[in-house]
Formats: C-alpha cells, sequence, structure tokens
C-alpha cells in the first residue's frame, strides 16, 4: 500500500488571508472554550491591563477615567463594557476561518467608533497586550508557548482588520 494511503487526510488549508494553519486554528477553537466559560472576567481583566498602560487613548473612556483600578474592577458598567468587546471577540474566533465574516464583523465594530473625537484607527492595537495578559491569566497552566505563538497571531490579525475597517470609514 502506497504511503499517502496510509496517511490520515490533511485538513483543508486555510484561507490564504489568514495567517494561521488548519492546525492553529483547530487549536485555538478549542483553547478559546476555556476563555468563554470567563469572557467578562477576562474581559475585565483586559480593560484593567488596558487601563494601566500610559496609552493616551484611554483618556476616550469619559467615564472610567479618572477611577482607581480598584475601583474599575468593581464597576459594573465596566463588567458591561468588557462583556461587549468580548463578544465581538468571541464573534469572530468561533468563526474564525471565515475572514469575511471577520471583516463583517470588524466592519460593524468600526462603525461604533466613527467620529469619536480624539480617536484614531491604529488606538485599536492598544488592546493586543492587554487581551494576551488577560487570556494568559484566565488559561493558566492551558496558556503553552505554542498557544501564546497562535494568540499572539490571532489578536493581531484582528485589530489588523479592525483598523482596516475603521480606515475605510473616511
Ligand atoms: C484603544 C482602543 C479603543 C478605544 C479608545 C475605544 C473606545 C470606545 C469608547 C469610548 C466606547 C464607549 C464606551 C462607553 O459607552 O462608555 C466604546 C464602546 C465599544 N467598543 Fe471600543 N474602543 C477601543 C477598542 C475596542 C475594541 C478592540 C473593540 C472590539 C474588538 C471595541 C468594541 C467596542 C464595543 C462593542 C463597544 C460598545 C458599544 C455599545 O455599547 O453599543 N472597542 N469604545
Amino acid at each position: 500500500m502506497a504511503d499517502d494511503e496510509m496517511s490520515p487526510p490533511s485538513p483543508a488549508p486555510t484561507d490564504p488571508r489568514l495567517p494561521l494553519s488548519a492546525m492553529q486554528v483547530f487549536k485555538l477553537k478549542k483553547s478559546w472554550k476555556g476563555i468563554k466559560r470567563c469572557l467578562e472576567d477576562t474581559g475585565v481583566e483586559m480593560f484593567i491591563r488596558y487601563f494601566k498602560t500610559k496609552s493616551p487613548s484611554k483618556v476616550l473612556f469619559e467615564h472610567f477615567k479618572s477611577q482607581s483600578l480598584d475601583e474599575l474592577r468593581m464597576d459594573e458598567s465596566l463588567e458591561k463594557l468588557a462583556g461587549k468587546v468580548m463578544a465581538v471577540f468571541d464573534e469572530c474566533m468561533l468563526n474564525i476561518e471565515n475572514v469575511d465574516g471577520t471583516v463583517e464583523v470588524m466592519d460593524r465594530t468600526a462603525l461604533l467608533h466613527k467620529g469619536m473625537n480624539g480617536f484614531a484607527a491604529t488606538m485599536f492595537l492598544d488592546f493586543q497586550e492587554p487581551f494576551l495578559d488577560a487570556v494568559k491569566i484566565t488559561l493558566g497552566d492551558r496558556y503553552s508557548d505554542n498557544m501564546d505563538t497562535i494568540y499572539k497571531i490571532t489578536i493581531r490579525y484582528l485589530l489588523d482588520t479592525l483598523v482596516k475597517s475603521h480606515k475605510a470609514l473616511s
């Protein structure tokens, strides 16, 4: 029997616009289930990390900018906003192989930030590190070096898509 008859069928290649292999998509979706169970908590942690940065863009969050980190942790409206932002990532992750679907989600999300005074598209990238830190905290031991690589590629891809969507608005 020829070798190729013995080996399992290789997964279908991903869309060339997606910077992840089929195996990375599989691992990401499996890992994301762990985040999905703690979506809001992960989102709040992400915002706390974001507000800890020196990013000037945080002043755009009028309601939160003057609160201490402890106050932010207890703020129900932050929990609500964090849930909404994480729901955007969740929607993308569940269909991450569908590049056109991700563009649609990000077009919608970009529109929410249209005409925001003092906002520039590249500010979305300020969420990259806070997102990775929060995911790392939620996953604990499950955040392997391999998952670190996969999440880094994924969040960069999602935020770049969002930046492009926002730039296309103007
Ligand atoms: C530096 C980056 C960002 C800035 C400065 C920013 C700014 C804002 C502000 C000022 C609001 C209104 C908050 C309020 O109602 O108090 C908002 C809402 C929102 N943002 Fe962002 N945002 C950023 C990144 C993101 C990212 C990365 C996502 C999603 C992936 C996102 C998704 C949303 C959503 C879903 C809402 C809620 C809109 C609603 O309530 O209808 N934002 N954003």
